[in-house]
């Protein structure tokens, strides 16, 4: 196990964590405390909600949570308890450094490294709130890790990814000869080279979702009420933009 004084001389940090002594870690893109302000701001208001109906021991699952800055999060805005899973040992390792930094109970914030492919909701169980952010863009099969955050929503599900620019429909021939289709929904593959620390293992092609099809995986996962936060005019470009999107899923 690294100390954080190693971790803080390695590679930079994807979250701007401010440590206890005041000093500020080095990110890895000056874009990136942008876009966790925006995210974190997007996702409050509607979490501390679904936490406070939850109760005294509302739970909460972060799915992908790397270095566990959203678990942290999860626990100001009323989670009891929250469950932070990554695939990573690396990640996992610094969610651990920073759990302890801030001085929160390893019961309080259980870190399980798993790959989200390689479980099922029972593995997992149930939870108030569920974080789903940053993670069905870099995988294979978005609607399995939809699925599985489904299995594991008691309330809400918050969806957050990157989208493609298609507003077109896509045409396509499905079926017989002549016979043309148009789909609204519509996937962008990236080609994973395989050093994406952020990506599955693996090399993977991610799916990269339109709108539409964001929105329709998550109805066809089996969530009753899907719905776009809307960002303020001055959130992070991508989001008012509509490059990324943050929806919540009850
Ligand atoms: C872009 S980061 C998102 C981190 C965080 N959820 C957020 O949005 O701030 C993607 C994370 O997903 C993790 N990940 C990728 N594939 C995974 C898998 N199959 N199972 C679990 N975690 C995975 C990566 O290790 C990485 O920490």
């Amino acid at each position: 196990m690294t100390s954080l004084d190693e971790e803080l001389r390695g590679q930079p940090w994807i979250y701007p964590w401010r440590l206890r002594n005041g000093q500020d870690v080095r990110v890895a893109n000056a874009e990136l405390p942008s876009i966790h302000r925006t995210r974190a701001e997007m996702i409050e208001p509607r979490v501390r909600a679904a936490l406070a109906e939850a109760g005294p021991d509302a739970t909460a699952l972060d799915l992908a949570c790397n270095e566990g800055w959203f678990s942290h999060r999860l626990l100001e805005w009323g989670a009891a308890k929250v469950v932070s899973v990554d695939v990573r040992e690396k990640n996992l390792q610094r969610a651990a450094i920073m759990r302890d930094h801030y001085g929160i109970a390893p019961e309080a914030m259980e870190l399980r490294q798993l790959d989200v492919f390689a479980i099922t909701p029972e593995d997992l169980g149930t939870f108030d709130v569920v974080l789903l952010l940053g993670l069905i863009y870099h995988v294979e099969n978005p609607m399995g890790v939809l699925r599985l955050a489904r299995g594991c929503t008691k309330d809400l599900c918050v969806v957050e990814s990157q989208l493609t620019r298609q507003t077109e429909p896509v045409v396509h021939g499905l079926g017989q000869t002549g016979e043309l289709h148009e789909s609204l929904g519509s996937f962008a593959i990236q080609l994973e080279r395989g050093d994406n620390s952020l990506a599955s293992t693996g090399r993977v092609i991610s799916l990269i979702p339109n709108r539409i099809a964001m929105k329709q995986m998550a109805e066809v996962a089996g969530f009753a009420h899907v719905e776009f936060a809307t960002p303020h005019t001055d959130h992070n470009p991508q989001y008012v933009g509509g490059d990324r999107a943050v929806l919540f899923a009850s």
